[in-house]
């Protein structure tokens, strides 16, 4: 009888409990698969686990992370907490310092500190696996590391945020507010313990910095992402944006340019009928460009099955002795990244605009735009926004104008709303969102 690859699991939320409950329910054919068995030996939770159906009477109650990672009596150490700081850090640490390997979750931990990890798992040599921390079930990190080997990636860009999707699906789909369909991606199990982290578009960007660095072979550089939420989207904005033939979808970019690496999260159009345009609720996708062919992904990019799915895979590698270095290369091989200035992007926009209504506005922002050498794809003027029951032929409010511009560049752009805006052209801060070249 082959010796079982015994497992430590630190955290029993959602994803915790469905490696537990995965481990159970798959135990004979996962021993086939890995060659042994995979046995859950031991466990810390500060709070009771998420699902309480699950049976964990052949387990240890370790006293704490740490004492976990450290247990003589496990192989593998898998960390389910979430989280930056510690304990998950200084668990992982643990684990790792003594040549153990780890399994993670955890994009926050793997944004930050992903690059000093990988150096302390390469000096201890012991493996360090995190499938389930970008795009949950999606093996988009094995597909990274080991299937486009021989490829040169051009740009990665996708729906990472299993939470924004589904929020921008339901409210445009029921005409339902921002707030209740939050709710609802909290109660499903969707969103981080934390929601910001979701809306504010910073759980994308981790998941983007790590896929940044397994595609170009750069250190993980998060804080050279460009951040932007979905908090400023509204109902006009996806209904204009459908009118238009687009859909709103919060994206992560990453991308190669002559000045250095391009990092960026934002709500972004793309084109209605499109691949990424049809990837709705909590549904992730990956899209790849490289040298050698265009690739999508598709598939859960949260929730507690999926995600299990792809710690028990890094599980399986272990129990195999599969083993790659954490980003695919050695720390030591890996390049420090290159940033490029997000002033210098490029493409196209839409831009929403509160006119003030007094005869030539308009007129007067095509002049800042035309200043700044920004060319116009389409422009729609609505009626003025009335208020109760205000004749609106009469009553003077703003009047909503939306505008779609060829290619320019962000920094174009900006000094062109600056301007419309010290002009006294606008009632409100302008809404602009990126238009992004896709399949
Ligand atoms: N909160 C994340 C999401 C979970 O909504 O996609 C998976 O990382």
């Amino acid at each position: 009888m082959v010796a079982p690859l015994r497992v430590g699991l630190a955290g029993l939320g959602t994803v915790g409990s469905a490696v537990a409950a995965q481990l159970a329910r798959a135990h004979d054919e996962l021993a086939v698969r890995a060659g042994r068995p995979i046995e859950l030996v031991a466990y810390a939770s500060k709070d009771p686990p998420r699902d309480s159906s699950l049976d964990l009477s052949k387990a240890r109650k370790a006293a704490d992370p740490i004492s976990l990672a450290r247990d003589p009596g496990i192989d593998v150490f898998v960390e389910l907490m979430g989280g930056e700081g510690d304990p998950a850090k200084s668990s992982v640490e643990a684990a790792l310092g003594m040549g153990r390997p780890v399994v993670t979750a955890n994009k926050a931990l793997l944004a930050k500190h992903g690059v000093a990890l990988a150096r302390l798992a390469e000096k201890n040599n012991a493996a360090l696996y995190f499938e389930a921390a970008v795009a949950g079930g999606i093996p988009i990190v094995k597909t990274l590391r080991e299937g486009l080997g021989g490829s040169r990636i051009g740009r990665v860009y996708g729906i990472l945020n299993g939470t924004c999707n589904y929020i921008l699906t339901r409210m445009l789909e029921e005409r339902l507010s921002f707030a209740d369909c939050l709710k609802e991606a909290q109660r499903l199990g969707y969103a981080e313990a934390n929601p910001t982290f979701d809306i504010g578009g910073f759980d994308t960007a981790h998941k983007l910095a790590i896929l940044a660095s397994l595609a170009f072979g750069s250190e993980v550089d998060a804080e050279a992402v460009h951040v932007e939420g979905i908090e400023s989207i509204s109902l006009a904005d996806l209904d204009a944006a459908d009118e238009l033939g687009y859909r709103v979808k919060l994206l992560g970019v990453a991308q190669r340019t002559d000045t250095g690496i391009e990092q960026r999260v934002h709500p972004t159009m793309v084109r209605k009928g499109s691949v990424i345009a049809g990837v709705n609720g909590v549904t992730n996708a990956v899209a790849l460009d490289a040298d050698t062919m265009e690739l999508t992904l598709i598939g859960p990019g949260a929730g507690g099955a999926a995600t299990a799915s792809s710690v028990v895979a890094d599980l399986i590698d272990l129990a195999a002795e599969r083993r790659m270095p954490a980003f695919g290369r050695a720390a030591s091989g890996m390049s420090k990244p290159q940033r490029a200035a997000m002033q210098r992007h490029e493409g196209g926009y839409y831009i929403r605009l509160s006119a003030v209504d007094r005869p030539g506005t308009v007129a007067a922002i095509a002049t800042r735009l035309a200043e700044q050498n920004i060319s116009l794809e389409s422009i729609v003027q609505r009626h003025r926004v009335t208020h109760g029951g205000e004749d609106p032929s009469t009553s003077a409010g703003p009047v909503p104008v939306i505008l779609i511009t060829y290619a320019t560049t962000e920094a174009a752009v900006r000094k062109a709303l600056a301007s419309v805006e010290a002009d006294g052209a606008i009632a409100e801060p302008p809404q602009l969102i990126r238009i992004e070249k896709h399949r």
